[in-house]
């Protein structure tokens, strides 16, 4: 059992902290927001992750789990500390350290013993040298401590379950034996541990997240070539899925990636190649490509209703980022939604469990009870999030309430031919295969 410190209970820190205690480890959590330190110690979980908040209140039963405002509180005992702050864009797409800063900074004014400083948030290459000057600059009197690198790779909506299950972990430190103590924190995982120095573990997170990024772009590269070809690009992923050196994870077309990492991280590996003199054209096709998707939909929801947004109803099935979260950064559907918004459309919205996201951020989205209310009277419905709950709708009677039977799948959750059987205009990302009345 060892004693740790999470600094941010944010969708990683808050996860990644928990399946620490339910390792047995003793867990305090710091946020500087009090109001999701009330809201945790009242036993309300601030975010939407499937599995949380039930670990969570297993572990807070069983007196492994704290929450507190207060570093000196935290790090009393700690062996440990993850930082697990936010890293949003800056003006020109580079990282903004505000907050790992502000947390170094408690850190070494409230350390009273050796600690290992462990850096979970994405930050630029370089930032573990960084955070150790400012610990050493920030300490009243010098204590050893030293920094590791650990970057989270797990995906919001399965976060428990890929912390518990990661493909690997990565560390990096000046100092072996500290990523060596790290390493064993996680040797009940019975993973691979990749331990290298810290600027290269840094480089790994991006790296892959870039790579990641740059598969959903290429295949809705290629989706735009199928719709003109008469290609369906569900069958191209799949064929091409099979070959073991390609996989099929991230080979599914829409409308690109959304959320509080690709967007920022690709943006911001871009930023550090530009400012070390370095030429990232293929990262910036990457978030050209992914723009395009989203415009992609506003093109094919104008065309449907004869060229003219203005005055339209159109109703967005799904609104957070991606299925099984609440999280609406850099979700295609608020920008799309802004982009109608601008054309004079009249725009009405509906998510599972993002809503009240939405309504603290954007309140000239109107919102829907459900999807049969958000179809009645539209003019086109354009599904963002492939939630399973919009897989099996009730389609006719979607159609029965709609003005105008149009839908833009921006998920290709549905099958072209029967919605054509079914009498919508219907329209999928990449799926060039056309229809004729009797076919
Ligand atoms: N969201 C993901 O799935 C994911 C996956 C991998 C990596 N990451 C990276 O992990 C980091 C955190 O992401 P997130 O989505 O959990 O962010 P988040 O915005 O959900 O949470 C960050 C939390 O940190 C708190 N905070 C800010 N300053 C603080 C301070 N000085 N001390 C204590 N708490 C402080 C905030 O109040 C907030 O609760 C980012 O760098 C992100 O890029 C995120």
């Amino acid at each position: 059992m060892k004693n740790l410190a999470v600094a941010g209970t944010g969708y990683v820190g808050l996860s990644c902290g928990t399946c620490f205690a339910d390792m047995g480890n003793q867990v305090t959590f710091i946020d500087i927001s009090e109001e999701k330190i009330n809201m945790l110690c009242e036993g309300r979980v601030p975010i939407f992750e499937p599995g949380l908040s039930e670990m969570l209140e297993r572990n807070i039963k069983a007196g492994r789990i704290h929450f507190t405002m207060n570093y000196a509180e935290a790090l009393a005992n700690a062996d440990y500390v993850f930082i697990c702050v936010g890293t949003p864009s800056g003006v020109d797409g580079e990282a903004d350290l505000q907050y790992v800063r502000m947390a170094a900074e408690s850190v070494a004014q409230n350390m009273h013993r050796y600690l290992v400083v462990v850096n979970k948030s994405t930050v630029p290459v370089g930032t573990g040298d960084w955070v150790a000057d400012i610990i050493h600059r920030s300490q009243p009197t010098p204590i050893p401590f030293d920094v590791v690198s650990c970057p989270e790779f797990t995906r919001e909506g399965s976060a428990i379950y890929d912390f518990m299950n990661p493909d690997r972990v990565v560390l990096g430190s000046h100092n072996p034996d500290a990523a060596e103590k790290v390493a064993q924190l996680h040797l009940a995982l019975r993973t691979r541990i990749v331990i290298t120095d810290i600027r290269t573990a840094e480089m790994i997170k991006y790296a892959s997240n870039a790579f990641l990024a740059t598969k959903i772009s290429f295949i809705n590269e290629i989706a735009a070539i199928c719709e003109k070809l008469g290609a369906d690009v569900q069958e191209v992923a799949v064929g091409m899925g099979y070959d073991k050196r390609i996989g099929s994870a991230f080979l599914n077309a829409g409308l690109g990636y959304g959320g509080s990492c690709f967007p920022k991280d690709v943006k911001a590996l871009e930023h550090m190649a530009l400012v070390h003199g370095s030429h990232p054209s293929l990262l910036r096709a990457v978030i050209d490509i992914n723009r395009d998707a989203r415009r992609w939909a506003v093109f094919n929801l104008r065309d449907m209703v004869d060229g003219k947004l203005h005055n339209k109803r159109i109703g967005i099935l799904g609104l957070a980022f991606k299925p099984n979260t609440d999280d609406i950064r850099e979700s295609p559907a608020l920008d799309i939604a802004r982009m109608l918004q601008n054309e004079g459309a009249h725009v009405y919205g509906y998510d599972p469990v993002a809503m009240g996201n939405v309504t603290r951020i954007n309140n000239e989205l109107h919102l829907a009870e459900d999807p049969y209310d958000l179809a009645e009277g539209s003019d086109a419905l354009l599904i963002c999030t492939e939630w399973n709950e919009f897989k099996q709708l009730d389609l006719l009677r979607i159609k029965s309430l709609m003005a105008q039977p149009n839908i833009v799948d921006g998920r290709n959750i549905y099958e072209p031919r029967l919605m054509h059987n079914m009498g919508f205009d219907y329209r999928a990302v990449g799926r060039g295969v056309r229809f004729t009345n009797g076919n």
